[in-house]
């Protein structure tokens, strides 16, 4: 491989931490286009002649299809995908192939092959997002009115409709493309021209093969081109943040299919059952991509630890980028689609929904708001008053709206019956129409919003 300087092969323990074809041969297809685009500009550039990059390309097209129908053979001693490839185009074109390689480096190569990689791969996560953000605005829209509680600190807060609780999701999955876009417009500038490291003394086009592949430009500085994995760091960051977002909702449908809360059912086609407990059905799905986050965000981490304190430009510890980069890439593709598939099973219970919505004075400030409202009060005042009612309500048992006026009027004379037509969780929902508020037809708006963005 290695040419006249070598007398030896490598030891097998060198081969085996050496070599990286047994997962970089993910980067086949980007690695034949990478060749294809280099050996058509060193023709037209004179570099090579014509028939030459005939023979080259018609290899190409040959491995193309060989590695289609799974009859390519993988070879380690080969080490990685670059060399895997040129050595079948030898194989096949003789000669000519040799001349492949001129003005290139499997530094550049392997640079550009990544970028082309982790490009497809935010276009698919886009499309991935975009699916699972219908699925949540199709939730929306059949649940615009379906009241449920809302909470923090998972505390009853206050009443909220289970249509604006999807759209909270629908926005940050809009961020996450919107991350995966910016990553992927930035990353989209071809390093292959960089070489080794310093460039070339051969007349190459630079311009033409990042053209041929779809780069907006080629990029500026060689040593960046070789040296940089900044464009994989980010994508990991993206990825991770995704997933987040991921685990959020996977924890809700884990707590909400509980008979706890009781306020989704999955189908069987997304329960497991248990081997001893006969009445069992669990949200594995829902756990699992909860649990995977853990994965993206380790294979992040584990990518900037590999960058941290790496000397420019090219060394081999840049052949750990693959796994991390494809290993949350997978994770992250199977956790989005697993996701879009139980928001579309999922059955809303909205009488468990509505019932939990009453529980734990939910109005309260909606109580107090009136005490501002109708009887002037400070909202501090408001507030230790509207304490006070709860907590003879709490003794009383009884929920706020069925609360004697008598009752309430010990604690504040200015209680009027007025009152009840605020105290119900249905019109503590319609009345929160401040902008971005839960009230129905604030939502209705949201969902015209991304009904048309969606599209
Ligand atoms: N398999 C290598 C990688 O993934 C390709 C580049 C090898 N370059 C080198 N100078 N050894 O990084």
């Amino acid at each position: 491989m290695w040419g006249g300087r070598f007398a030896d092969g490598p030891s097998a323990l060198m081969e085996q931490i050496n070599a990286s074809i047994d997962f970089d041969k993910r980067l086949a297809e980007q690695d034949i286009a990478g060749s294809r685009a280099h050996a058509d500009m060193l023709a037209h550039q004179g570099i090579i002649s014509r028939q030459d990059a005939d023979a080259i390309l018609a290899g190409l097209d040959r491995i193309a299809a060989e590695i289609s129908e799974g009859r390519f053979v993988f070879k380690r001693a080969l080490e990685d995908i670059h060399l895997n490839i040129e050595a079948r185009v030898g194989e096949i074109a003789g000669d000519a192939a040799g001349r492949l390689h001129t003005a290139r480096s499997r530094n550049d190569q392997v640079a550009t092959d990544l970028r082309l990689w982790v490009r497809a791969a935010c276009e698919r996560i886009d499309h991935a997002l975009l699916a699972l953000q219908r699925a949540l605005l199709l939730q929306a829209e059949e649940h615009a009115g379906t009241i449920m509680p809302g909470f923090t600190h998972l505390q009853p807060a206050q009443p909220v409709t289970f249509g604006h609780h999807c759209l909270a999701y629908v926005e940050m999955f809009s961020r996450d493309r919107g991350r995966f876009m910016d990553a992927c417009a930035r990353l989209n500038e071809s390093p292959l021209g960089a070489a080794a490291l310093a460039g070339t003394s051969f007349p190459i086009d630079r311009e033409r093969t990042a053209r041929t592949l779809g780069f907006a430009r080629p990029m500026r500085n060689s040593l960046d081109a070789v040296a940089s994995r900044d464009f994989a760091l980010e994508f990991l960051a993206a990825a991770t943040i995704a997933s987040t977002h991921l685990s959020r909702l996977a924890e809700e449908i884990v707590l909400w299919t509980s008979p706890a809360f009781g306020f989704l059912k999955l189908s069987d086609a997304f329960s497991t059952g248990s081997s001893i407990m006969p009445q069992k059905r669990n949200p594995d799905a829902a756990e699992l991509v909860r649990a995977k986050t853990g994965r993206v965000l380790g294979h992040f981490v584990a990518l900037a630890a590999v960058l941290k304190a790496l000397p420019l430009a090219y060394a081999k510890d840049l052949q750990e980028d693959k796994e991390v980069l494809f290993g949350a890439a997978d994770a992250l593709e199977l956790s989005v689609a697993a996701m879009a598939a139980m928001v579309a099973d999922w059955k809303v219970e909205k009488e468990a929904m509505l019932a939990h919505a009453r529980a734990g004075y939910p109005t309260a400030t909606d109580l107090a708001d009136w005490l501002v409202r109708v009887a002037g009060k400070p909202f501090r005042t408001a507030h230790r008053i509207a304490g006070a009612i709860v907590k003879r309500a709490e003794e009383l048992n009884l929920p706020l709206e069925q609360m004697p006026l008598a009752e309430m009027q010990k604690i504040e004379p200015e209680m009027t019956s007025d009152v009840f037509a605020i105290l119900s969780v249905a019109a503590s929902v319609a009345s929160r129409k401040s902008s971005g508020g839960t009230a129905p037809e604030r939502v209705r708006e949201q969902i015209g919003f991304w009904r048309e963005k969606l599209q």
